[in-house]
């Protein structure tokens, strides 16, 4: 089977190919970044009128990748949600409307469902259930994958998402969108130790997150030095060092409350290499096993709505036409697919 997956919920549009014999044959994106950079952050009208733009094109390409042509296609995955309003009906209609034309079934994928398997597309030890650390611009939460699509919440931030935090830290420091990897880079320049930052939420008991707090604290922070590049890669620093230490004592909490043996961290923010570096400590502490998606699968990406959307295919045996998109949508609301299931 060979599923055409399409992601367009945020500033990436993303296409891939995907054959359940020989995995991913075809890989194509594109960044808005550029188109946005100028505004600091997501322009949520240029996105939508971009993927338009951009999605035919990837897809012929990534059929070319794939040495294929639109009728050796069997299915179509695309993201519904969440994410951005009209970015995402754009993909929705291209998946939809091309799936009726070649009379194939389309099926929707949640976007962090996509990113939360991402990791299992180079690495088939990872098997149900696990415990997954979701990172992303949008989400900090902790999951307890029991199955596909059987997804408990046990903790999430109670505001700022981790990468929103880097984002807007980012900014505050004059670091180009997005901000997340403009941070590793400059605190590669910080000297250890010339700021400590809070490690929220971390005294009480509970697996939940808080960053709004630790991007005022690096505001503050700024304020109070003499500005120079040195005092923002320290700032840098003590930021990235402070939250990603948060997200470690949490796993380490997480694990030890469940018992999980593998631990799956996936989003955007996964490709942090200091986050990588010391989750990656937990596998000598627990019995556990710490798995990451590649590098091209952290931030958004085609290859993970195909892979997703071929698991749930499995099961589906009806499509209608009519879709939607959601813009909001709790992970925990998923549909468990199962062989009869009907919708
Ligand atoms: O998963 P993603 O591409 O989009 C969402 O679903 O949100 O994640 C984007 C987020 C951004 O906030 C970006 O700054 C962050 O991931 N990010 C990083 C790194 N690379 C991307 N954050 C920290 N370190 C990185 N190396
Ligand atoms: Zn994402």
């Amino acid at each position: 089977m060979r599923v055409l997956g399409i992601e367009t919920s945020c500033d990436e549009t993303g296409v891939a190919i995907y054959d359940s014999e020989k995995g991913l044959i075809g890989h194509t994106i594109y960044s808005q970044i550029e188109l946005h950079r100028e505004y600091g952050g997501v322009v949520p009208e240029l996105a939508s009128r971009d993927h338009i733009h951009r999605a035919l094109p990837l897809i012929d390409e990534a059929l070319q990748q794939a040495g294929s042509t639109k009728s050796d296609i069997n299915a179509i995955a695309y993201t519904a949600g969440p994410g951005l309003m009209g970015a995402l009906l754009a993909g929705a209609s291209i998946g939809r409307s091309l799936a009726w034309a070649l009379d194939i079934p389309a099926t929707e994928v949640h976007h962090m469902e996509g990113h939360l398997l991402a990791p299992m597309l180079e690495d088939d030890t990872i098997q149900f259930p696990f415990l997954s650390l979701l990172v992303s611009g949008g989400h900090t939460q902790l999951i307890l994958a029991k199955a596909l699509g059987d997804y408990e919440i046990i903790g999430e931030s109670v505001d700022d998402a981790i990468g929103e935090a880097f984002d807007k830290t980012a900014k505050m420091l004059g670091l180009p969108y997005p901000g997340g990897p403009e941070i590793s880079l400059l605190a590669q320049k910080g000297n250890p130790g010339a700021y400590k930052f809070p490690r929220p939420m971390t005294d009480r008991p509970g697996l939940d997150f808080s960053y709004s707090g630790l991007k005022t604290f690096a505001i503050n922070t700024l304020n109070k030095s003499d500005k120079s590049q040195q005092a923002k890669a320290d700032i840098a620093l003590a930021f990235q060092t402070a939250a990603i230490d948060t997200l470690f004592i949490k796993c380490k909490r997480a694990i030890a409350q469940t018992d999980a043996t593998q631990l799956v961290v996936a989003g955007g923010v996964s490709a942090n290499a200091y986050l990588r570096e010391r989750l990656t400590q937990l596998e000598q502490k627990f019995s556990v096993t710490v798995h990451y998606p590649g590098k091209d699968f952290c931030t958004d990406n085609g290859a993970m709505i195909a892979f997703a959307g071929w698991l749930r295919l499995q099961y589906k045996t009806h499509q209608p036409l009519a879709f939607t998109a959601r813009p909001r949508w709790p992970l925990n609301q998923l549909t468990k697919p199962s062989n009869n299931e009907d919708n």
